[in-house]
């Protein structure tokens, strides 16, 4: 891949011309100053003191071995000892002309590993929110990247479908007379949840009486298990809804209650290895109080350093009896040991959680599990005021509507480029090109963002066909199939050798470049944004290449050429958004 490759050259070349006994990190960055090269490096200014030298001093012979590289067009030695380089067009095209195969360039990984996506993750009994929009657009990407990178990927919608919300939903029907109230059922569910919790916390008999059907559900009781099992029937329909609308399939629906079995095992294990105590009569982990070193079987600094501060518990089993939240997680790890034999997992859940799996990740590593387990946080959505989203009745808006919402903009928006001449769609796709364009405006700008951050859900910013927004890209894409059906060409799988003359030429071949690692880093780090990022660049750099390179009116090998890099631009934008869940229309 481009940066790794240039790093192995430069580490030679630093290590030659220093005579240097071992190789050291030549510092590779992408130029600071782009008008100055395409890349730099940092390594005279690191090596200055063990050298005994001026850092320019240390630059200059660097500088003059690297110009004699084949890859290298020019250098220069900048500022206090910057060694900055150009590539050389002939080198740049021999790479690219090997990214024109069916996987664009981008390399599998030398040792695929089992990876456990935990995403999505809704809860029975409640419409999906927000947060749940987010992991389920996040996870799905992440899905997609790690899988195209060459791993085995195993996506699990790890569904809240098992716990106290269920004894206070069986008795509130039963107060209802057993029917759900209202036209849409799952609202219904949710409305009898809200009244079942107030009325408990006043009406210790309706409490107490909750709590037995819990616990005579989670004993098997038949008449429970079937409201139960009615109770994640409704919420699925809607589940479904929401994810065919999205695109998004899971391989595995694993939800709390596929652990129950496993529940009573964990506790006794974690009780028998010292992990956990009783304490008031509930089964409670203090990670604070633990000394790693007497539990045996446990890894080296299972308990990280802030953990040790934390006063606390992780509660396993409540002083009632019941298990929880935190046990079926223990039980999921060891299952995706068992049966995925996982190497890694990754949670794709909100940040609130935090805690929650700093905790689990450690009781895992003193129970002597080693698998790479990872919390992959994300902030929150906000309404356009910045502050938390609700409804005009103060509620929690459902994922539905910020989809609906979207859509509409996006018809508008349609509507109003079709005035213009900007745009043309076919009346017959006009229903689809608004799903597409809007959907596409939602996870685009869900992705771009660093993942961590919040961000306020704005229609007017997302759908737009200009900048850095998921319907420019998707417009881009068109724009070099209409190229080619104006070249009258078919749109071939393959592209062979191109070659590059102009400026813009290799300004766009050498972002072009940078797809396999973007990818495989993106994949590594989970953190699609840096995809987005290299997509809204090569669209950037296509623009001004087509700008100033006639392609249509260009001749010979020369049309050609410039073809190849519209197919490639199109092929590698497409492949982009594509791993990041983002369907492209090919006219618009
Ligand atoms: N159902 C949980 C929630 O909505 C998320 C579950 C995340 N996954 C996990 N293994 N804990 O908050």
């Amino acid at each position: 891949m481009l940066e790794s490759d240039l790093t192995a050259i430069a580490t030679d070349v630093v290590q030659a011309a220093l005579a240097l006994d071992a190789p050291t990190d030549p510092l590779l960055r992408p130029c600071s100053d782009s008008a100055r090269g395409d890349y730099q490096l940092n390594v005279a200014m690191s090596l200055a003191k063990r050298l005994k030298k001026a850092p320019r001093d240390i630059a200059q012979p660097i500088a003059d071995a690297l110009a004699a590289h084949e890859a290298i067009a020019a250098t220069e030695v900048a500022g206090p000892g910057f060694i900055n380089f150009t590539l050389a067009p002939a080198w740049v095209a021999a790479r690219l002309s090997a990214c024109t195969d069916e996987r664009l360039g981008v390399p599998l990984v030398a040792a695929p590993e089992t990876i456990v996506v935990d995403y999505s993750s809704p809860n029975i009994a409640k419409q999906m929110h927000v947060g749940h929009l987010r992991s389920t657009i996040i996870g799905h990407a992440l899905v997609q990247l790690l899988r195209h990178v060459g791993h085995t990927v195993i996506g699990d919608n790890h569904l809240g479908d098992w716990g106290t919300q269920f004894g206070l939903l069986i008795a509130g029907l039963e107060a209802k007379g057993g029917e759900i109230p209202g036209d849409d059922e799952l609202a219904g569910l949710e409305q009898i949840y809200k009244d079942a919790k107030k009325r408990a916390k006043d009406d210790e008999a309706f409490a107490e009486k909750a709590r037995a059907e819990l616990a005579k559900l989670q004993q098997g009781d038949p008449e429970n298990v079937a409201h139960w099992k009615n109770f994640v029937a409704i919420t699925m329909k809607s589940l479904e809804a929401v994810y065919a609308r999205l695109g998004v399939e899971f391989d595995e629906w694993l939800g709390e209650s596929a652990y129950n079995d496993r529940l009573e095992a964990v506790v006794e294990e974690l009780l028998a290895k010292g992990i956990a105590t009783l304490d008031q009569g509930a089964t409670c982990v203090f990670l604070a109080d633990l000394d790693e070193s007497a539990i045996e079987g446990a890894l080296p600094d299972a308990i990280p350093k802030k953990l040790k501060k934390q006063k606390s518990p992780l509660i396993v089993r409540k002083k009632d009896g019941a298990f929880n939240y935190a046990t079926s997680d223990v039980a999921t790890v060891k299952h995706r040991r068992e049966v995925f034999d996982a190497d890694r997992a990754i949670y794709v859940v909100g940040s609130p959680q935090a805690l929650h799996f700093q905790q689990l990740f450690a009781v895992m590593r003193l129970l002597g599990e080693d698998m790479r387990l990872e919390h992959v946080a994300f902030g929150q959505i906000l309404g356009t005021d910045g502050k938390v989203m609700r409804t005009s009745q103060g509620e929690s808006v459902p994922l539905r509507m910020l989809l609906d919402r979207a859509e509409a903009q996006a018809a508008s928006v349609i509507a109003q480029k079709e005035e213009e001449g900007a745009l043309r769609i076919a009346d017959e796709d006009r229903e689809r090109a608004s799903a597409v364009i809007g959907l596409g405006a939602v996870k685009y700008n869900d992705l771009m963002k660093n993942r961590t951050t919040d961000y306020r859900f704005d229609v007017e910013t997302m759908v737009k066909f200009e900048g850095n927004a998921g319907p420019y890209l998707q417009y881009q894409v068109a724009r070099t199939r209409s190229i080619f059906e104006k070249a009258e060409r078919e749109w071939p799988t393959s592209w062979g050798a191109i070659e590059l003359g102009h400026e813009q030429e290799a300004a766009l071949a050498k972002v072009l470049l940078r797809f396999g690692e973007v990818v495989h880093k993106a994949a590594e780090t989970c953190q699609p944004h840096l995809l987005c990022d290299h997509v809204y660049e090569v669209a950037r750099a296509f623009s001004r290449f087509y700008d100033q390179c006639q392609v249509l009116n260009a001749e010979g090998a020369t049309r050609e050429h410039r073809l190849g890099l519209t197919w490639l631009t199109g092929r590698q934008l497409e492949t982009g958004l594509q791993l990041l869940g983002i369907e492209v229309l090919d006219r618009m």
